[in-house]
């Protein structure tokens, strides 16, 4: 058995404490939360779970190997840090810290320490993405061509971040989870604006640019009356059409595209219509996904799909996102998606 405690009992982290309890060998010792009410609230009155507010008594429990923490993102490094500290593995929420630094900190901790650093990349545990990834890594796809990606709705407009670092953490993810090998982000530009006037950027459009010379795009936004999420990730051979709100037929995969005749006299255009294949998915939810891979991570020793140089390289694209959007969109460069 590996002792588990959730850290935040807010929005996100009741889906930890239910999943944690399905996971074997997982056991759900404390939920922590600075609001005990809300801790005791979600356990329940007939759970042998402990609530608390003192993450320090959750931290000298021996019984605890394990910490999940679901607060808000400006408290990840101070939670996290004094687990990894403590000698726990850690999974985090998304993103990994407020800074690239407070990020660096965390990872470099977890690593001297050899204890796990995950992160909660939820949508990198989807059978959607797992086969996104399948697509692009197999080379079924062909050449990456594009990436485009829609996340917008009446979102809740966060305290302590704007609504990049609140959703595009999604799609970078999703970006660090598929892009095949030896196709790195290179530069990144965002635009944004507040036509709400909440203080912080509520619809933004970011730019990824790809080394093979390929564009991924994401649009973001909090204010939208309707819920989007569909991502197309467009290929030479064949293109992914993902619509996550479609429950019975989340992706297509078609076989049709520009031709463009190598060498041909007459260089015109070919579409390419081809059949369309909705590929059989198998269903379950990705937290539980999620929590088999960490259990797997601690017990085997190993790093987990989503570890923190994952994170690492969703913050250092965030960072130069938010540099992009002050200095009026242009392009920030990174290194293998790392801070350059
Ligand atoms: N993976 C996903 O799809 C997903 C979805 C939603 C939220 N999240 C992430 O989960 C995290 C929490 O988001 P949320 O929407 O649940 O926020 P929330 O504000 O609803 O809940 C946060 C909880 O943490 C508690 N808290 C704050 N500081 C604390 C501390 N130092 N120690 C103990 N408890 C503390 C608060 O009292 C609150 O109950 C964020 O990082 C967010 O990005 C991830």
């Amino acid at each position: 058995m590996v002792g588990v405690a959730v850290v935040g009992a807010g929005y996100w982290g009741p889906n930890l404490v239910r999943n944690v309890q399905a996971t074997s060998p997982f056991q759900l010792v404390w939920l922590c939360d600075v609001d005990l009410d809300r801790a005791r609230a979600v356990l329940g009155r007939y759970s042998t779970v402990r609530a608390t507010d003192s993450l320090a008594e959750v931290l000298e429990d021996p019984e605890v190997q394990a910490v999940a923490v679901a607060t808000p993102a400006a408290t990840h490094l101070e939670v996290a840090l004094a687990a990894l500290d403590a000698g726990k593995h850690v999974l985090v929420e998304k993103p990994l810290a407020a800074s690239y630094a407070d990020g660096l900190k965390l990872v470099t901790t977890a690593q001297e320490r050899g204890l796990t650093l995950m992160l909660d990349h939820t949508f990198c545990y989807t059978p959607v993405v797992r086969r996104l990834r399948q697509l692009a890594h197999d080379g079924e796809l062909g050449e990456l061509q594009y990436i485009d990606s829609v996340r917008i709705n009446l979102g809740l407009v966060q305290p302590d971040i704007d609504v990049l670092w609140d959703l595009a953490p999604h799609d970078l993810s999703i970006l660090d989870s598929i892009l095949p090998a030896g196709v790195t982000p290179v530069a990144v530009a965002a635009h944004g604006s507040d036509p709400a006037n909440v203080g912080r950027t509520c619809v933004a459009y970011l730019s990824v640019r790809l080394s093979n010379g390929a564009i991924a795009h994401a649009h973001v936004n909090w204010l939208s009356p309707t819920k989007i999420r569909t991502m197309i990730v467009g290929g030479s051979q064949r293109t992914a059409v993902w619509n996550d709100l479609d429950p019975t037929q989340p992706l297509a995969v078609y076989d049709r595209g520009v031709d463009w005749p190598d060498g041909a006299e007459d260089r015109r255009v070919s579409y390419r219509i081809g059949d369309m294949v909705a590929p059989a998915l198998p269903g379950g939810e990705a937290l539980r996904a999620v929590m088999a891979e960490f259990a797997g991570a601690i017990t085997e020793r190993r790093a987990p799909l989503t570890d923190g140089w994952s994170g690492l390289r969703v913050l250092a694209q965030l960072e130069a996102a938010s540099a992009s959007l002050a200095a009026g969109g242009t392009f920030i460069p990174v290194t293998n998606g790392m801070a350059a």
